[in-house]
Protein backbone atom coordinates (compact mmCIF):
# COMPACT_ATOMS: atom_id res chain seq x y z
CA UNK A 1 0.00 0.00 0.00
CA UNK A 2 2.72 2.61 1.00
CA UNK A 3 4.58 1.33 -1.91
CA UNK A 4 1.45 2.26 -4.02
CA UNK A 5 1.31 5.68 -2.79
CA UNK A 6 5.39 6.29 -2.84
CA UNK A 7 5.17 5.44 -6.74
CA UNK A 8 1.86 7.27 -7.41
CA UNK A 9 3.74 10.48 -5.60
CA UNK A 10 6.89 9.96 -7.79
CA UNK A 11 4.59 9.80 -10.87
CA UNK A 12 2.70 13.48 -9.87
CA UNK A 13 6.49 14.81 -9.85
CA UNK A 14 7.15 13.27 -13.30
CA UNK A 15 4.59 14.85 -14.72
CA UNK A 16 5.23 18.50 -13.14
CA UNK A 17 8.36 18.34 -14.03
CA UNK A 18 7.78 17.66 -17.74
CA UNK A 19 5.23 20.43 -18.15
CA UNK A 20 7.59 22.72 -16.46
CA UNK A 21 10.22 21.66 -18.50
CA UNK A 22 8.04 21.74 -22.05
CA UNK A 23 7.00 25.14 -20.58
CA UNK A 24 10.30 27.18 -20.43
CA UNK A 25 11.94 26.55 -23.96
CA UNK A 26 15.56 27.04 -22.92
CA UNK A 27 16.92 23.73 -22.68
CA UNK A 28 19.48 23.09 -20.25
CA UNK A 29 22.76 24.55 -21.81
CA UNK A 30 25.09 22.72 -19.39
CA UNK A 31 24.20 19.51 -20.83
CA UNK A 32 26.55 17.51 -22.96
CA UNK A 33 23.61 16.00 -25.21
CA UNK A 34 22.92 19.37 -25.86
CA UNK A 35 26.38 20.93 -26.51
CA UNK A 36 27.51 18.27 -29.02
CA UNK A 37 24.54 18.57 -30.58
CA UNK A 38 25.26 22.27 -31.17
CA UNK A 39 28.66 21.73 -31.85
CA UNK A 40 27.67 19.12 -35.05
CA UNK A 41 25.25 21.94 -36.28
CA UNK A 42 28.58 24.57 -35.90
CA UNK A 43 30.37 22.92 -38.03
CA UNK A 44 27.51 21.62 -40.34
CA UNK A 45 26.36 25.36 -40.56
CA UNK A 46 30.19 26.53 -41.37
CA UNK A 47 30.46 28.47 -38.09
CA UNK A 48 33.47 27.01 -38.10
CA UNK A 49 33.99 28.88 -41.12
CA UNK A 50 34.20 32.63 -39.85
CA UNK A 51 34.81 31.52 -36.13
CA UNK A 52 37.16 28.72 -36.18
CA UNK A 53 36.78 24.55 -35.40
CA UNK A 54 36.76 26.18 -31.62
CA UNK A 55 35.49 29.54 -31.38
CA UNK A 56 39.54 31.08 -32.07
CA UNK A 57 39.38 31.43 -35.55
CA UNK A 58 38.91 34.62 -37.78
CA UNK A 59 36.10 36.33 -35.92
CA UNK A 60 37.33 34.90 -32.73
CA UNK A 61 34.88 34.24 -30.05
CA UNK A 62 37.31 33.44 -27.21
CA UNK A 63 38.20 36.05 -25.44
CA UNK A 64 34.66 37.81 -24.92
CA UNK A 65 32.25 37.89 -22.74
CA UNK A 66 29.88 35.38 -24.26
CA UNK A 67 28.19 34.29 -20.98
CA UNK A 68 24.59 35.84 -21.17
CA UNK A 69 23.07 33.08 -23.27
CA UNK A 70 19.88 35.45 -24.34
CA UNK A 71 22.53 37.68 -25.88
CA UNK A 72 24.32 35.09 -27.77
CA UNK A 73 20.65 33.44 -28.69
CA UNK A 74 19.45 36.79 -30.35
CA UNK A 75 23.34 37.66 -31.97
CA UNK A 76 22.69 34.14 -33.45
CA UNK A 77 19.22 34.82 -34.80
CA UNK A 78 19.76 38.14 -35.99
CA UNK A 79 23.35 38.25 -37.32
CA UNK A 80 25.90 40.55 -36.57
CA UNK A 81 28.43 42.71 -38.48
CA UNK A 82 31.76 44.27 -37.58
CA UNK A 83 33.47 46.27 -39.99
CA UNK A 84 32.93 44.75 -43.75
CA UNK A 85 32.59 41.14 -41.90
CA UNK A 86 28.80 40.03 -41.29
CA UNK A 87 27.27 37.33 -40.06
CA UNK A 88 24.14 36.12 -41.87
CA UNK A 89 20.70 35.81 -39.53
CA UNK A 90 19.89 32.24 -38.82
CA UNK A 91 16.68 32.93 -37.76
CA UNK A 92 15.31 31.64 -41.15
CA UNK A 93 17.95 28.51 -41.30
CA UNK A 94 18.17 26.85 -37.73
CA UNK A 95 14.84 25.86 -35.50
CA UNK A 96 14.79 27.95 -32.38
CA UNK A 97 16.05 24.23 -30.30
CA UNK A 98 19.25 24.19 -32.93
CA UNK A 99 20.08 28.46 -32.10
CA UNK A 100 19.95 27.20 -28.32
CA UNK A 101 22.32 23.80 -28.82
CA UNK A 102 24.83 26.34 -30.71
CA UNK A 103 24.42 29.06 -28.01
CA UNK A 104 25.50 26.31 -25.88
CA UNK A 105 28.11 24.95 -27.86
CA UNK A 106 29.43 28.61 -28.32
CA UNK A 107 29.16 29.56 -24.67
CA UNK A 108 31.40 25.97 -23.46
CA UNK A 109 34.21 27.14 -26.12
CA UNK A 110 33.85 30.50 -24.43
CA UNK A 111 35.01 28.85 -21.13
CA UNK A 112 33.67 31.70 -19.35
CA UNK A 113 30.50 29.86 -17.70
CA UNK A 114 32.64 26.96 -16.07
C1 LIG B 1 30.26 34.81 -42.73
C2 LIG B 1 30.98 34.69 -41.47
C3 LIG B 1 30.21 34.18 -40.27
C4 LIG B 1 29.54 32.99 -40.12
C5 LIG B 1 29.35 31.88 -41.15
C6 LIG B 1 29.05 32.98 -38.76
N1 LIG B 1 29.42 34.12 -38.11
FE1 LIG B 1 29.02 34.55 -36.16
N2 LIG B 1 29.79 36.43 -36.44
C7 LIG B 1 30.38 36.89 -37.59
C8 LIG B 1 30.67 38.31 -37.42
C9 LIG B 1 31.39 39.19 -38.45
C10 LIG B 1 30.24 38.67 -36.14
C11 LIG B 1 30.31 40.04 -35.46
C12 LIG B 1 31.58 40.08 -34.67
C13 LIG B 1 31.69 41.29 -33.80
O1 LIG B 1 30.69 41.90 -33.45
O2 LIG B 1 32.84 41.60 -33.45
C14 LIG B 1 29.69 37.46 -35.54
C15 LIG B 1 29.19 37.38 -34.27
C16 LIG B 1 28.81 36.22 -33.63
C17 LIG B 1 28.45 36.11 -32.25
C18 LIG B 1 28.35 37.26 -31.26
C19 LIG B 1 29.68 37.63 -30.72
C20 LIG B 1 29.61 38.89 -29.89
O3 LIG B 1 30.50 39.09 -29.09
O4 LIG B 1 28.67 39.68 -30.06
C21 LIG B 1 28.15 34.80 -32.02
C22 LIG B 1 27.74 34.17 -30.71
C23 LIG B 1 28.30 34.10 -33.27
N3 LIG B 1 28.72 34.98 -34.23
C24 LIG B 1 28.07 32.75 -33.45
C25 LIG B 1 27.94 32.15 -34.69
C26 LIG B 1 27.32 30.88 -34.94
C27 LIG B 1 26.77 29.96 -33.87
C28 LIG B 1 27.35 30.66 -36.29
C29 LIG B 1 26.79 29.49 -37.07
C30 LIG B 1 25.38 29.18 -36.88
C31 LIG B 1 28.03 31.80 -36.88
N4 LIG B 1 28.35 32.69 -35.89
C32 LIG B 1 28.32 31.93 -38.22
C33 LIG B 1 30.65 36.13 -38.73
C34 LIG B 1 30.12 34.89 -39.00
Amino acid sequence: MLRTFAMAGALVICIIGAAYSEDSSIPDLKDPKVISAGRELYLEKHCSHCHGMSGDGGVNLMHRDLSNPNYLFEAIADGRESGSLRMPAWREVLSEAQIWQVTAYVMSINGRTN
